[in-house]
């Protein structure tokens, strides 16, 4: 099914109950299946009671247009299925969810195509087309798409309220007739997706919150979101590492060790998300850590299912340990399940939008984005995706990072651009002409003028991307300059050309000043938890 070229009836989506044990979400919800068939052109099967756990009735899918079947017409008829998880397959139990599955249909689900090589073969067998979603790039372009993105920030969420739950008092200050209580204070170890949403909660609840990442780079979102961001008294620029990607090296894991030492002996809860891609989940939480906690604390491991931050930790159980609730439930969004659902099936339309929607549906395998997720086409391996061309190396070692751990959230970096000295070539040309001919102070002005072009050029091509706004805000103060040069040029001759000059000079720097802070107080705005 690489091409489609039914005219009438759209490309039909199926949508089975997920049969995982404990998982209560579904991989459409009645929004999404308005937009895959109004917006898309798709027709849509669910099949009866797939949405129930998670609030979605029958009657609500119908409404919006989609028919309600039985399982076997879900796999036998549908040209597309969607899935929260992957398909379930064990020899030894008989279990074999594609069991019905019609030849060469497209399964859309999160595959692990790494840990499950049987049921990717049992695919290929089946002639099937697979796109991954936990393979989608993270890249900006993609984030709409992005289920592990999605997922993480509600799992981060719902990772402090499991915690509030367990916990025996107040997350926030309180000062009542019958006592006071001081704010809970909460330690946040990792902050990626997971991380900054656990933040995020445990702020909004009023808590004291400190997170440690390897990443110093997320210190100012940490920063903006209300938390203090806890560092390592430890000089690591990695010099040495010849590169990004670098591995931390011992003593910072041991200044790590140390940091997270003291604060077990304050802390009431600890939140560990800490992930290198691809590894194991790095232990960070010890039973000595564990031991020093104050009785009642609680330790929520989201890395639980990868190994665990903590050791000690049961996944997808909560046990006590010295007195500490260890919670490594692996299920954190399925406790959520109507608003999971609800993005699951979010980013699945966004990627059939951006494959085609029915009408122009194709797998172009020039897309970054479905190069990245697909694993099968029509049966053939694709999977793993070529890597993309390795980052330059940079002439200064940059600040220590986590091995590969950083999201692939930023954008590249960037390289100066060839026509900046170009550019210059051709200034420094005019200038030289116009040194024959005009008056020396106006040239030494355009070389003044020429130069900092050039200069200005350089330092913000080398500025990342995500820097940029910024980096606009603090160019303001140049306007400032400028209006100090324009006021005092329109107000020495105002009826001459310079004048006139000086005051539409004085008029657009005032636009860019008042615009620029407009700009940054709303992207502040963005990020500032109201407390
Ligand atoms: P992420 O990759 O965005 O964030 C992981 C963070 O850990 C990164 O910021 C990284 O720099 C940091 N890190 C790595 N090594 C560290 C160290 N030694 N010390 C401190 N920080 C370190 O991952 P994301 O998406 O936020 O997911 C976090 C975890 O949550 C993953 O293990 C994921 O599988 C898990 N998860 C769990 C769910 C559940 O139900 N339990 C549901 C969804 C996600």
């Amino acid at each position: 099914m690489a091409e489609h070229s039914e005219a009438t009836a759209g490309l039909l989506i199926g949508v089975p109950r997920e049969r995982a044990t404990g998982e209560r979400r579904v991989a459409a919800s009645p929004d999404s299946v308005k937009r895959l068939i109004t917006k898309l052109g798709f027709r849509v099967q669910i099949e009866a009671g797939a949405g129930v756990e998670a609030g979605f009735t029958d009657a609500a899918y119908a409404a919006v247009g989609a028919q309600i079947v039985d399982l076997e017409a879900i796999w036998g008829q549908s040209d597309l299925v969607l899935k929260v998880n992957p398909p379930l397959l064990d020899p030894a139990t008989g279990v074999d969810e594609l069991a019905g599955a019609r030849r060469g249909l497209t399964l859309v689900c999160p595959v692990q195509p790494a840990q499950n090589k049987a049921l990717v073969e049992r695919m290929a067998a089946l002639g099937l087309t697979v796109l991954a979603l936990d393979c989608v790039p993270r890249i900006t372009r993609a984030q709409k798409s992005d289920v592990l993105s999605s997922m993480a920030n509600i799992a981060g969420y719902r990772a402090v309220i499991e915690a509030a739950h367990r916990f025996g008092g107040f997350f926030g200050p309180q000062m009542t007739a019958a006592g006071k209580s001081p704010p809970a204070k909460v330690l946040v170890i990792g902050a990626g997706v997971a991380g900054l949403a656990a933040i995020g909660a445990a702020r909004s609840l009023g808590a004291v919150v400190r997170a440690f990442d390897v990443r110093p780079s997320v210190r100012e979102q940490i920063n903006s979101m209300g938390a203090e961001f806890l560092t390592v008294e430890l000089e690591e620029s990695g010099e040495g590492a010849g590169g990004y990607a670098k591995t931390m090296s011992p003593e910072f894991i041991a200044a790590e060790m140390a940091l997270f030492r003291a604060q077990a002996k304050e802390v009431d809860v600890v939140i560990t998300t800490a992930l290198i891609p691809g590894q194991p989940a790095p232990e960070l939480w010890t039973e000595d850590m564990v031991q020093s906690m104050k009785p009642g604390s609680v330790v929520v491991d989201l890395a639980a299912a990868q190994g665990g931050n903590c050791k000690l930790t049961v996944p997808g159980a909560v046990t006590e340990v010295h007195g500490v609730h260890l919670i490594g439930y692996t299920d954190l969004t399925s406790r959520l399940p109507t608003i999971s659902s609800r993005f699951f099936a979010n980013n699945i339309v966004n990627l059939l939008e951006d494959m085609g929607g029915s009408t122009k549906w194709r797998i172009n395998l020039d897309d970054e984005v479905v190069r990245g997720c697909i694993v099968l086409h029509e049966g053939a391996l694709l999977w793993p995706a070529p890597r993309p061309p390795a980052p330059p190396t940079p002439a200064v070692a940059p600040p220590a990072k986590a091995p590969t751990s950083a999201p692939v959230h930023a954008h590249p970096p960037t390289s100066p651009s060839r026509w900046g000295p170009v550019a210059a070539l051709v200034l420094g040309a005019v200038a030289l002409g116009l040194s024959f001919v005009a008056p020396a102070g106006f040239v030494q002005q355009l070389t003044v003028f020429t130069l900092s072009c050039v200069v200005g050029w350089q330092v913000i091509w080398s500025v990342n991307h995500a820097l940029h706004t910024p980096l606009m805000s603090v160019t303001n103060a140049i306007s400032g300059i400028i209006i100090v040069g324009g006021v005092l040029q329109a107000g020495a001759e105002p009826t001459s050309l310079a004048g006139v000059l000086g005051a539409v000079a004085v008029l657009i720097a005032s636009v860019n000043i008042a615009g620029g802070f407009l700009v940054t107080s709303r992207m502040l705005q963005m990020f500032r938890k109201r407390s």
